[in-house]
Order: C-alpha cells, then structure tokens, then sequence
C-alpha cells in the first residue's frame, strides 16, 4: 500500500516525490479548519444581502443585526487568527507546482482576497458604530455610538458603501479563486485542491 498522503493517481505523485524544492506538499490543519470555516461563514454572511433588504420592521431589522453582527464578529476573530498565522508567523505553506503566469496571478487573488477580509469587518464596526439602530453581537454590548455622538446619515452611508463595495468585489475573486481551484481539479486533474482539502498526514518531502 502507498504511504503518500494524497490521492493515489499516477499523475499526482511525481510531481509531489520528485521536486527537491517542494518542502510542504500540503497546507496544515490550521490553515485547512480556518480556510473551510472562514470560507463557510463568509458565504451564509452573503445571504445579509437578501435579508437586510427584506427585513421591513424595526423588529425585523434589530434581529438581523445581532445575527449579522453575532457571526460578523466571530469571523473577525477568525480572520485576525488567520493573518497572523499567515503574514506573522509565516507558517510554512506549500509550493505549488503550477506554470509561474499562475502563481503571479494565484498570488495576487490571494493577497486581494486578505485585503477584503479585513476590509469587510473593519467596514462592518464603522457601519455598525455610526447605525441609527443598536447593533449588538450576542446581545451583549451595542456597538452603535450615535446615543452619545448623534446620528449623522451621511456617515452611515458612507461606511455602508465601502461594506458593499469591498463584498461585491470579494465576490468577483471568489469567481475567480473558486474557478481556478476546479479547473485544477477537473481539467488540470492536479494536485492544486488536494493541499488544501483533509487528509490524514501532511507529507514532508526531503
Ligand atoms: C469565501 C470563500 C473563500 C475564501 C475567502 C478563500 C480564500 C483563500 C485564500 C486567502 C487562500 C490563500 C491561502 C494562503 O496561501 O494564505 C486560499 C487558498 C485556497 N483555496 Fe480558497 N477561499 C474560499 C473558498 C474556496 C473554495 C470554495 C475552494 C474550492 C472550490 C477553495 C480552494 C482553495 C485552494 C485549493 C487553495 C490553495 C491554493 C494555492 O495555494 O494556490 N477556496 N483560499
Ligand atoms: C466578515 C464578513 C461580513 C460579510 C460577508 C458581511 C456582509 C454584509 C452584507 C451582504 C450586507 C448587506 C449589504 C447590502 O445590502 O448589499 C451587510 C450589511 C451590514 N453589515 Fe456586514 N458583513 C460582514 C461583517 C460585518 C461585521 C463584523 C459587522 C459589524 C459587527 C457588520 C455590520 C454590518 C452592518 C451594520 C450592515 C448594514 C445593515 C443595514 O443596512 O442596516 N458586517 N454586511
């Protein structure tokens, strides 16, 4: 039986045995559970669209917030972990074995990919600081300041826009990042997806 940790097709080991430079063939656990969940959470945060814009009652429109901001803020936190670990720590990451046109542009996806999620909450708090309403993540503590500093719409609006923008612009690299990820693993058939899905060990390679 093979003790490669990846799938075992004849076009994938090669690549992953034989390139001396390849030290990591794999993104580590970390990286894989903050990846899936972030990715996850970020796309039932999308689903906001449809449900600030049906929410019609004032009732409504509270319950939203402290939902949206409850996850919001549990992303927050899982995406200052995320960068750390990633541009603090530099956690070894796997060299892919792809055509350097593909990782200048990977690269640059990836790098426009942190951007927005920092982006997004950081918009979010603004947002949520400058709301007419109370906006409170698990109901705890409201994150709006217009009782003391007033309410002023156009700041609101403002913040608001940028939020949008920066989700809108999220969703057009996610096209593209989730694009190239499948056309890795159905057309290319290479070993791109699998550093980043589960698997049982992280294979080092000498
Ligand atoms: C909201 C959803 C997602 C976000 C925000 C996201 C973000 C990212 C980021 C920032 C990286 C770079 C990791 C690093 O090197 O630091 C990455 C890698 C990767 N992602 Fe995603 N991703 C998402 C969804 C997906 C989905 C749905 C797939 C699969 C269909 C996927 C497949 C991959 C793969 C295979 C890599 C490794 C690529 C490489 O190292 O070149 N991602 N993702
Ligand atoms: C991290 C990922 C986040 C995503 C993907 C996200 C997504 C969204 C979306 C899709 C909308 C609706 C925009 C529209 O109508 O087109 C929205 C609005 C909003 N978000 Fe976020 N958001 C995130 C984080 C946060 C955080 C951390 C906060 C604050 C704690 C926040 C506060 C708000 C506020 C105050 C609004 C405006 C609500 C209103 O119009 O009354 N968001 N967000």
């Amino acid at each position: 039986m093979s003790t490669h940790s990846l799938p075992n097709t004849s076009q994938n080991q090669p690549a992953l045995t034989t390139n001396t430079s390849v030290k990591t063939t794999r993104y580590d656990s970390l990286y894989k559970v903050l990846h899936w969940l972030v990715g996850s959470l970020i796309l039932l945060m999308l689903i906001a669209k449809i449900g600030f814009a049906n929410a019609i009652t004032t009732e409504d429109k509270l319950n939203m917030l402290i939902g949206h901001s409850s996850i919001g803020s549990v992303l927050a936190l899982l995406i200052i972990i995320r960068v750390v670990k990633r541009f603090v720590i530099k956690s070894e990451r796997p060299i892919q074995t792809i055509p350097n046109w593909q990782k200048r542009l990977s690269g640059i996806v990836h790098l426009a990919l942190y951007f927005c999620l920092i982006m997004i909450p950081l918009t979010g708090y603004l947002s949520a600081s400058f709301h007419q309403l109370p906006v409170m993540p698990f109901t705890l503590i409201n994150l709006s300041r217009v009782s003391s500093s007033g309410y002023v719409e156009a700041d609101f609006l403002l913040m608001r826009s940028i939020h949008e923008n920066m989700i809108n612009l999220l969703i057009i690299l996610l096209f593209v990042h989730i694009g190239g990820a499948l056309y890795h693993k159905f057309i290319k058939k290479d070993d791109v997806m699998a550093t980043m899905t589960p698997s049982k060990k992280i294979k080092k390679v000498e």
